[in-house]
């Protein structure tokens, strides 16, 4: 560990959507780092889920059901939290879900379209810059009072990570319309909030995973083996679809890192920037 980097050991997080995929992924590895985690989602995690949360815990965690969307979420689970542990030193907002459109858009009922899109929005960067604001508002008090070391550089720092999506980063397919409009609002939520929490030594960055290899987005390509294919073409790497805990050592890495704040590391595989050349060559 440099004096650039803090350590997780100690520190107290939130995170959103710790049921599964990325989540749970996330939850297991900062559980096993012993970091004291309050963990919230929309259901009840299963029991073999908490068995595994729990044999790979060196320190507390609380799973709480609770719906990032509903009023007072993003307050409720910084107070909760607050209360349980005294402290609070990051906020992972990881949870969401994707609405896909199966009809061409031209044929889409426009109720149908802006159900989805307020959906979309309130999971995405409405929870999002609620949460982190609610976060921010606890943490300021502390890190901003850090003094710098001997090289000028604060030793440690608040920090605030969203999983965004290669949709925040390219065009994505029609289906994905109101999950790419509101992947991208997150990108701008968290461009603007690391802007005004840096003098307040809190850092805002974000991942960008590809398409995941886990149950639903399985589920939804079996049935559309033409998009798989577009997928696995259009990767660079290979998988073409990310387990889920490859995306683990990036969100360390932004949990921890004392200097990078508004930024975005891409777990794509090299999706994104292939869809880039796509449209500049088109
Ligand atoms: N899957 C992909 O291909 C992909 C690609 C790029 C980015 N992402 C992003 O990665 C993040 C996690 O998704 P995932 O792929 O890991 O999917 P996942 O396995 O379905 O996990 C989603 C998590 O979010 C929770 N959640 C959904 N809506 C919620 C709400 N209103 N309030 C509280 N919790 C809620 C779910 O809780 P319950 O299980 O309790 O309902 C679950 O824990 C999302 O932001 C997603 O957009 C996914």
């Amino acid at each position: 560990m440099s004096n650039f980097q803090s350590s997780l050991k100690g520190k107290t997080g939130i995170l959103t959507g710790g049921t599964s995929g990325f989540g749970f992924a996330m939850a297991k590895e900062l559980l096993a780092q012993g970091v004291e985690l309050m963990v919230f989602s929309a259901d009840e995690l299963t029991d073999a889920s908490r068995d595994e949360l729990k044999s790979a815990a060196k320190t507390d965690f609380e799973y709480h059901v609770q719906d990032v969307t509903a009023p007072g979420a993003s307050e409720s689970m910084v107070e909760r939290t607050v209360a349980r542990f005294g402290r609070l030193d990051f906020a992972i907002v990881n949870a969401g879900f994707a609405i896909r459109f199966e009809e061409p858009l031209l044929g889409l009922p426009p109720a149908k379209l802006e159900e989805a899109m307020r959906a979309q929005f309130a999971v995405f960067p409405i929870a999002f810059a609620s949460l982190a604001l609610a976060a921010a508002r606890v943490m300021a008090p502390r890190y901003e009072t850090i003094a710098p070391d001997a090289n000028g550089h604060r030793p440690d720092s608040g920090a605030v990570v969203v999983t965004l999506s290669e949709a925040s980063l390219c065009p994505l397919r029609d289906d994905l319309l109101a999950y790419a409009a509101a992947k991208h609002a997150s990108l701008s939520v968290m461009e603007s909030l690391a802007a005004v929490l840096g003098p307040k030594n809190i850092r805002v960055n974000g991942i960008a995973p590809g398409f995941a290899n886990t149950a639903g987005p399985r589920k939804f390509y079996d049935r559309f083996p033409n998009i798989r294919a577009d997928i696995e073409a259009k990767t660079h790497l290979r998988p073409a679809f990310i387990d889920p805990g490859a995306v683990v050592p990036a969100v360390i890495h932004l949990l921890t890192d004392n200097y990078v704040t508004g930024q975005v590391i891409a777990l794509d595989g090299g999706y994104h920037i292939e869809l880039k050349r796509y449209f500049q060559d088109s």
